[in-house]
């Protein structure tokens, strides 16, 4: 069974992937073993109790540590205006009942790469700053890694410029770190992550379970979709965390190509975009991760919707 650590920074849609990955726990496909936070969409005080409150929502006591407030080098450049104040769409949830690990997320890292050497999968859905903090701690942490799902980047595009991320932008040097470490990674980047949205008509079913779990999930999901439209034209919740954590359960959602991957950290228009050498040769290095290009994004909505289903449906 997958044993898993995720590092995230909750977030409407690392709260998504968080359901999904429950309602995986609790077919017995995979073992979360914990979770560690970060500053991003919104600072890490907000994402580590967003992180506590979905797991609580859900049910699952998954301890929760706390890690880096700011990237490694720069100010933390947050994003309310996609995710709310809060993170969660301005739903403004009563706070956790249950407060975050005495570890750190880097010692949190470390522990659990000891102990499950060998077995562990690293999902990130957020900057990488923790991962790479870690890495600067003990280099051998990367032997220890199974395998590292990172949710960020792209091929041929960007979100928060033309051409760069925002899990990317926000910590280009620390993603730089955790690029170069050679443990055994997957990028699951905006070229796979924008052809799988939800719109208006794909909510139906969670619209007629008309509960309080149905209205909290269409509420942030609503949020997120109006963020979107107002930066781009398009109404659509985009599923980019959760289909990550997809790839942690079945790679074989996504096409991939292996690649040499590396991070653009001074250009004036370009810092944080992700530089993919897909040339036949890679003079810049050996190919260091899988970079999906495809995805199978009818089955992977049908996945995530059951997910959510189940949970508002025990409501
Ligand atoms: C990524 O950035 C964050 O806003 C989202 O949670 C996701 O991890 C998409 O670019
Ligand atoms: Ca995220």
């Amino acid at each position: 069974m997958i044993k898993l650590l995720l590092d995230v920074d909750t977030g409407i849609d690392d709260a998504l992937a968080l359901f999904y990955l429950a309602h995986a726990q609790k077919k017995g496909e995979i073992e979360i073993l914990g979770s560690t936070t970060v500053g991003g969409n919104v600072e890490v005080g907000q994402t580590t109790l967003n992180t506590l409150k979905i797991w609580e929502m859900l049910e699952l006591d998954i301890p929760v540590a706390a890690g880096a407030k700011q990237p490694l080098m720069v100010p933390l450049n947050p994003a309310p205006y996609v995710h709310g104040d809060d993170g969660l769409g301005n739903t403004f949830l009563p706070a956790p009942k249950k407060g975050p690990s005495e570890e750190s997320a880097v010692e949190m890292i470390l522990r659990l790469s000891h102990e499950y050497a060998g077995e562990l999968t690293l999902l990130t859905t957020a900057p990488l700053t923790n991962i790479a903090v870690a890495l600067l701690h003990d280099p051998d942490l990367a032997k220890r890694i199974c395998k590292v799902v990172i949710m960020g980047g792209s091929v041929f595009t960007g979100n928060v410029s033309a051409v760069a991320e925002a899990n990317i932008a926000n910590d280009p040097e620390a993603a730089r770190i955790v690029f170069r470490s050679g443990m055994e990674m997957t990028l699951v980047g905006l070229d796979v992550t924008h052809e799988v949205y939800w719109e208006e008509q794909d909510l139906q079913a969670l619209v007629k379970i008309a509960n309080e779990r149905s209205a909290f999930l269409l509420q942030i999901i609503g949020f997120i979709s109006t963020a979107y439209e107002n930066l781009s034209g398009w109404k659509r919740c985009v599923l980019h965390d959760p289909l990550a954590a997809g790839v942690c359960l079945f790679p074989d959602l996504v096409k991939c190509e292996k690649r040499y991957v590396d991070v653009e950290l001074n250009g004036e228009l370009t810092r944080g975009m992700t530089v993919v050498d897909r040339r036949g040769r890679t003079p810049l290095g050996e190919e260091n991760m899988q970079v999906a290009l495809e995805v199978d994004a009818e089955r992977f909505k049908t996945q995530l919707m059951e997910s959510l289903l189940a949970w508002a449906r025990e409501g």
